[in-house]
């Protein structure tokens, strides 16, 4: 069943047509008619988990557990590696409750990434302490991502009903191990005082996932054969209102913003926002079933280079200068944030 549901998550992501808005098109950004900079001068590196990545991009949770699923994790990792950047695996609660073989699909990420890559553990908020622990094994993580997925669940007709003791939960597992806990949404975004809650648990690492790309209602509806659940397809927080909503909260947390990140200009509006890294799925998961490692290859180059075009057409030539950068929010952003 779980194997069954790993595949049709991808299967019914490529199926999904509604198009949500992350509303960072509200966010406006100022041309530099004299950058007084070379593109070669434009460096995109920073620390992430600890490791110096070339990009603040991470190939975000997808999936795991069948052979479907390695072979997907095998390209992603190979991409991640030959970009330098992080990737994070999907939901290892399948090797919680399967054969030791689909523990293979998960572990190609570590083996192609090599110990100098930032790979990123997966489970959902009612792990405990021992799945932790073992979702870390397996990929030898540099962190934990705990997924928040309460409006997924809903959708799904077998899916869960109870979500009580989730913060608690979380609390429990930031204390208790040595690694950096990052607590995601899967679409929906994070509220600020959602944020606020996990910050005062010891959480310090916030993937928003807001609303405007991967839409799981939408993809568990067309799993869900009992209930219509169309009209809550615009639900969730924007991701550029659940972003700046947190990065109000605190400098020393680190903010991933995901959900809707596709282009050139979502990445660096995000960062502008101040968001620390991307995290981006579905536009690559598209790209690499669609067109193959190639065509995904070709679409990290085209974006990486595009971000860069719009940091020198910004005059900012590195990450720690485009937090610095000015910026106006017009429209429906403006209204929700007034
Ligand atoms: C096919 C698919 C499977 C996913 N599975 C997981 C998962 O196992 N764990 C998780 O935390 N997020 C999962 N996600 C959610 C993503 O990590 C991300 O939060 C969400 O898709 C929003 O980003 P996007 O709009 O770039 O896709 C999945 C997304 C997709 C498209």
């Amino acid at each position: 069943m779980r194997k069954r549901r790993k595949r049709e998550h991808v299967e019914n992501y490529l199926k999904t047509t509604f198009k949500g808005d992350t509303l960072l098109g509200d966010v406006f950004l100022e041309h530099n008619a004299i950058p007084e900079l070379n593109f070669s001068d434009i460096d995109m590196s920073t620390i992430f988990l600890g490791k110096s990545i070339d990009y603040p991009i991470v190939i975000n949770a997808m999936t795991g557990g069948t052979e479907f699923a390695a072979g997907i994790n095998a390209d992603l990792s190979l991409l991640a590696k030959e970009f330098n950047i992080p990737m994070a695996v999907g939901s290892e609660t399948i090797i919680l409750c399967e054969d030791d073989a689909c523990r293979d699909s998960f572990k190609i990420v570590r083996e192609n990434m090599g110990q100098e890559g930032v790979v990123i553990a997966n489970l959902g908020g009612h792990a405990t302490l021992e799945d932790v622990k073992c979702a870390l094994d397996v990929v030898n993580g540099d962190a934990m991502q705990i997924h928040l997925n309460v409006a997924q669940e809903l959708a799904m007709e077998e899916g869960d009903r109870e979500f009580k003791g989730i913060l608690k939960n979380i609390e429990n597992i930031v204390k208790n191990i040595d690694k950096p806990v990052i607590v995601k949404e899967v679409g929906f975004g994070i509220s600020k005082d959602v944020a606020e809650r996990l910050y005062e648990v010891g959480v310090r690492y916030i993937d928003v996932s807001g609303h405007g790309g991967t839409n799981f209602i939408e993809i568990e509806n067309l799993r869900n054969l009992t209930m219509d659940l169309t009209e809550l397809y615009p639900w969730g927080i924007p991701t550029a209102l659940s972003l700046i909503k947190c990065r109000e909260l605190s400098q020393d947390l680190n903010i991933i913003a995901s959900g809707g990140i596709r282009n050139s200009m979502d990445v660096i509006k995000s960062l502008v926002l101040g968001a620390d890294i991307v995290g981006i799925s579905g536009e690559i998961l598209s790209y690499l079933v669609h067109g193959g490692y190639d065509n995904a290859r070709e679409y990290l180059e085209s974006l990486t280079y595009k971000m860069k075009m719009v940091m020198l057409l910004m005059g900012k030539k590195n990450i720690e200068e485009l937090r610095t950068a000015d910026y106006k929010i017009i429209g429906r952003l403006r209204e929700l944030l007034d």
